[in-house]
């Protein structure tokens, strides 16, 4: 039987569908350490893992029997995929099963941002709240106005596609030409002209700090920033500047440029949304991952070709 290593606990059902597979050794302490998995991975055929398991070079090359790295996420960074493709082990990602969840999770923090959802909390349990009043804590209407999405991919078109229940016009930057109701532009313009601006592309080397204060100070000062992709495509320091500054009214955040540390300029702030990697966090979707991930193993280690491979 092929030893496969998962590196946080699965459902027990996904755990089942393994173990039918190989003989299955879970890390179930929390994030695995470094030096554990380069240890553990050296008799593993496959292993499963998460965005935030750093499986570079060294990694790859330490498991000599690995033949498949099946990522429970459809982000892939955290990966060397042309080092992995180089020794003959596959990659594979979870895309498609949590495009809408991460959509609607997007809606769910535009709308927090936009009316104060988690400032108002703060306030009630600090018992700062003196009642109801016509101009307190108002926010703004979503209706009439541009969503920008920066990345126009799955998650970037689901986004789009809810747009018009909230009465908003798109815009879009990205390399691909879509057709539909959505205006393409250039970064500049689409920070120069949105009312929400959402980023929904990959973490590269060209997308590191595509927000940074010159991104920033595009914007309108009226603007939200939503950032539900990767923390480093937001240089943080920067956006603590901003918001300070108040040169955009507000940010929500999913994602952090050295998780789980958040800047610490951020905490202070009263117009942003911290929320800890929740994208995709719902049972189902985590579970519909795990599974995928899942069939990825089985296909590689029956030799067939995987269901959702990355490419080098
Ligand atoms: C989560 O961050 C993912 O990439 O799926």
């Amino acid at each position: 039987m092929p030893a496969i290593l998962v590196t946080r606990p699965l459902p027990s059902a996904v755990i089942a569908r393994l173990q039918e597979i190989g003989t299955v050794e879970v890390y179930s302490e929390g994030a695995i350490p470094p030096e554990l998995l380069k240890q553990r991975i050296v008799d593993k055929e496959a292993l499963v893992c998460v965005a935030t398991d750093d499986i570079n070079q060294s990694l790859i090359d330490a498991g000599a029997q690995l033949k498949v790295v099946a990522n429970i996420a459809v982000g892939y960074n955290n990966i060397d995929v042309a080092h992995a493709w180089s020794r003959g082990v596959v990659v594979t990602n979870t895309p498609d099963v949590l495009t809408d969840s991460v959509a609607h999770f997007t809606w769910g923090m535009i709308l927090a941002i936009t009316r104060r959802l988690a400032e108002g909390d703060r306030l009630v349990r600090r018992h700062g709240w003196k009642g109801f009043a016509l101009d307190f804590m108002l926010g703004s209407e979503l209706a009439g106005k541009q969503l920008g999405l920066v990345g126009f991919g799955r998650i970037g078109r689901a986004v789009a596609a809810r747009a018009p229940a909230f009465g908003m016009h798109l815009a879009y930057a990205d390399t691909v030409d879509a057709e539909g109701p959505f205006e393409k532009m250039s970064l500049d313009r689409l920070l120069n002209t949105s009312d929400v601006v959402s980023l929904h592309v990959p973490q590269t080397a060209g997308t590191r700090h595509l927000i940074d204060k010159r991104a920033l100070t595009r914007m309108k000062r009226s603007a939200y920033l939503v950032n539900t992709s990767r923390g480093p495509v937001v240089q943080e320091a920067a956006l603590a500047w901003a918001l300070e500054q108040r040169l955009i009214a507000g940010a929500a955040l999913d994602v952090y440029e050295n998780e789980p540390t958040v800047h610490a300029d951020l905490l202070t702030l009263e117009n942003v949304l911290l929320v800890p990697h929740l994208g995709s966090a719902t049972t189902e979707t985590r579970t519909a991952m795990a599974n995928l991930a899942v069939s990825n193993v089985a296909a590689v280690l029956a030799s067939r070709a995987p269901l959702t491979p990355v490419l080098a």
